[in-house]
C-alpha cells in the first residue's frame, strides 16, 4: 500500500517475483477530450476534470473510504484531492481510463441527488512495463450497499472489453496466467488480456463487487501496511483477474 500521505502513484507493483512474457492484447486508450460518457440504469460514467475536484473531495475526505486506499488518510483539503486528479488529467489520461461515477437516481427518487458525484473508478494503472492494467473504485458511503458498484463494474468491464486494440508482448506474474502456461509447451505463450485488481483480503464489499463481475483471486500475499500510523502491521492482500472475453 502506499508510502506517503498524499496521493500519490498507482500502485505499486505486485511483490509477485516470477515474471514471464506473454503474447497478448493491450487497449488504445482514447484521450479523455474523445471520451463518451457511459450511461447504466442510476449512473453516469465520464471523464473526470480538473472542476470536480470539489466535489471529489466530498468523496475523499471520508475516513471510512479513504481506509481502504494506499493512503490510508482522508484528502485533507481540496489541494490534495487535485494532487490525485492530476493522475487522471491529461497528459496522464492517455495512461488512465477513470472517471466521475455520477448518481443519476432512480426514476421518480432521489431527485436531490441527481447528478451528483458519488465515486471515481475505472482503470488506474495501464502501463505496460508494469504488467496488466488495473483497476479500482471508491464510492461515498451514503451510496454503499445499493448495487451501485457492481452496476458500475458491470459497466465498466463491458466498455473496457469494447476498446480497440493492438497486439503487444508483455511480461506479466506468472501467477495469473499460470493456467495458461500449463497448457502450453515452451516459447512465448499466446494468452487472453487481463484485467486485474488489487484488494485488502478483508475488503469484503470490494471482494463481492469483483466476484460478482467474474474476477477470479489468482495471488495472495502479506506486506508491510504503509498506511500513516499503521507501519508496524503487516497487511493482506489479493491480486483478482478478469480475462478479455472470447471473440
Ligand atoms: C467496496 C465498495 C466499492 C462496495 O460498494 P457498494 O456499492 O456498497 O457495493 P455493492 O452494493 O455493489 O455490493 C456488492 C456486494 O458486496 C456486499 N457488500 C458491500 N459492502 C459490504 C461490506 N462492507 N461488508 C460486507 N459485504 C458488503 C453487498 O452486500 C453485495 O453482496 P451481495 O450481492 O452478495 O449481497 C464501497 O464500500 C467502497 O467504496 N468502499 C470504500 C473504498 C473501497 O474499499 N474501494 C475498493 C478498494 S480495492
Amino acid at each position: 500500500m502506499a508510502s506517503s500521505s498524499l496521493p500519490e502513484p498507482p500502485q505499486a507493483p505486485l511483490p509477485l517475483s516470477e515474471k514471464v512474457k506473454v503474447k497478448t492484447t493491450w487497449p488504445i486508450i482514447p484521450p479523455s477530450a474523445d471520451r463518451t460518457p457511459i450511461r447504466t440504469e442510476r449512473l453516469l460514467l465520464r471523464p473526470l476534470t480538473a472542476a470536480d475536484a470539489e466535489e471529489v473531495y466530498g468523496l475523499r475526505n471520508q475516513p471510512e473510504v479513504m481506509i481502504w486506499t494506499m493512503v490510508g488518510l482522508p484528502d485533507k483539503n481540496v489541494d490534495e484531492t487535485h494532487v490525485f486528479l492530476k493522475r487522471f488529467l491529461p497528459p496522464n489520461d492517455l495512461l488512465t481510463y477513470h472517471t466521475a461515477i455520477v448518481y443519476m437516481g432512480d426514476a421518480g427518487e432521489n431527485e436531490d441527488a441527481k447528478g451528483v458525484i458519488i465515486g471515481t473508478g475505472g482503470a488506474h494503472r495501464i502501463r505496460p512495463e508494469t504488467g496488466w492494467p488495473e483497476c479500482g473504485y471508491l464510492f461515498r458511503k451514503e451510496y454503499w450497499s445499493k448495487g451501485l458498484a457492481t452496476e458500475f463494474m458491470q459497466a465498466f468491464t463491458k466498455f473496457w472489453w469494447s476498446l480497440p486494440r493492438k497486439e503487444i508482448e508483455l511480461e506479466v506474474d506468472a501467477a495469473s496466467v499460470k493456467e495458461r502456461l500449463e497448457s502450453n509447451a515452451g516459447g512465448v505463450v499466446e494468452v487472453p488480456e487481463i484485467l486485474m485488481a488489487k484488494i485488502s483480503r478483508i475488503n469484503t464489499g470490494s471482494r463481492r463487487v469483483l466476484e460478482k463481475n467474474g474476477f477470479k483471486e489468482y495471488a495472495r500475499w502479506s506486506e508491510q501496511d504503509a498506511r500513516v500510523g499503521r507501519e508496524a502491521d503487516e497487511v493482506a492482500l489479493a491480486a483478482y483477474l478478469l480475462e478479455a472475453p472470447e471473440t
